[in-house]
């Protein structure tokens, strides 16, 4: 077998580290997985315990119930470790960023793997990824908190990157921008003045505190008012599966990549 592309890192993982990911899946993403034929998915970089892989196993099964699960690690003591928790649908295999797979996975998650990478790996891996997926297959990338309470990831096609989201607990921030440091690789050195995504998130704490008052219904009332206050200016999805009350109402926000693309 050719040597995995790609570096080992931390392997730092946590039960339901990523469930804000997976809810938002299998929520926007699980029609599409109960259509395609022999759907397909890959986990990549799952870290020092299975625990995340079967997490989205067992999340994505039950609104895709033919969808199969494969955690790809680069360091073989982490593969060697999670293979014992394989099931019918679920396997653990050795490898990087050529996905070895039987054929294009109809979607992809990398979670806080490439933001251990450099901006230009991360720029360059998104394109050979999205080259791996099937016809309308999707790559979600992104960062969270170690608890995952906070969490930034962008959804990209085939083509290349179209949305950018936000989903964060309430209470466990004093305003957005507090999730600036969960943005993925290829945003996070472009938050400074005069960037797209700098101006966002400026705008995203300006209604923030614009809507302080909501705050005596809750927190989930304030950010659904400073959602309501952004999308005036920006192109803040509104309609489901990506949108509206029903997600917001989650503590998440997604815009489209073109908002914040800094090239
Ligand atoms: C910080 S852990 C993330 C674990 C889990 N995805 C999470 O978010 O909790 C990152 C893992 O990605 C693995 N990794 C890094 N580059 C990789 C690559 N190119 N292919 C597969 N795994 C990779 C590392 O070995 C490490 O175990």
């Amino acid at each position: 077998m050719a040597k995995p592309v790609g570096a080992i890192t931390r392997g730092t993982t946590w039960h339901n580290r990523l469930r804000r990911v997976d809810r938002w899946t299998a929520a926007v993403h699980g029609p599409a997985l109960r259509a395609a034929v022999r759907p397909l998915v890959v986990d990549l970089g799952y870290g020092a315990s299975h625990t995340t892989t079967l997490e989205l196993f067992e999340r994505l099964r039950a609104v895709a119930p033919g969808v199969e699960v494969v955690g790809i690690e680069i360091d073989p003591a982490r593969v060697a470790l999670a293979k014992p928790y394989e099931r019918e649908g679920l396997s653990f295999v050795l490898g990087g960023f050529e996905l070895p797979v039987p054929r294009p996975p109809t979607l992809v998650r990398a979670f806080n793997v490439l933001r251990q990478y450099g901006e230009e790996d991360a720029w360059h891996y998104w394109d050979v990824l999205c080259g791996k997926l099937a016809p309308g297959g999707v790559l979600v990338e992104g960062t969270s908190s170690e608890t995952g309470r906070r969490a930034v990831w962008v959804g990209l096609s085939p083509g290349g990157p179209r949305t950018l989201t936000f989903s964060a607990r309430f209470g466990d921030f004093e305003r957005p921008s507090d999730l600036a440091d969960r943005l993925p690789k290829t945003l996070i050195h472009r938050n400074v003045p005069g960037e797209r995504i700098h101006a966002f998130l400026r705008d995203f704490d300006h209604a923030w505190a614009v809507s302080a008052p909501f705050g005596v219904h809750g927190m989930r009332q304030r950010w659904l008012a400073s959602v309501r206050l952004l999308a005036a200016r920006w192109p803040v999805a509104a309609h489901p599966p990506l949108g509206g009350p029903a997600r917001w109402r989650l503590g998440e926000l997604t815009l489209p990549w073109s908002a914040v693309d800094p090239h």
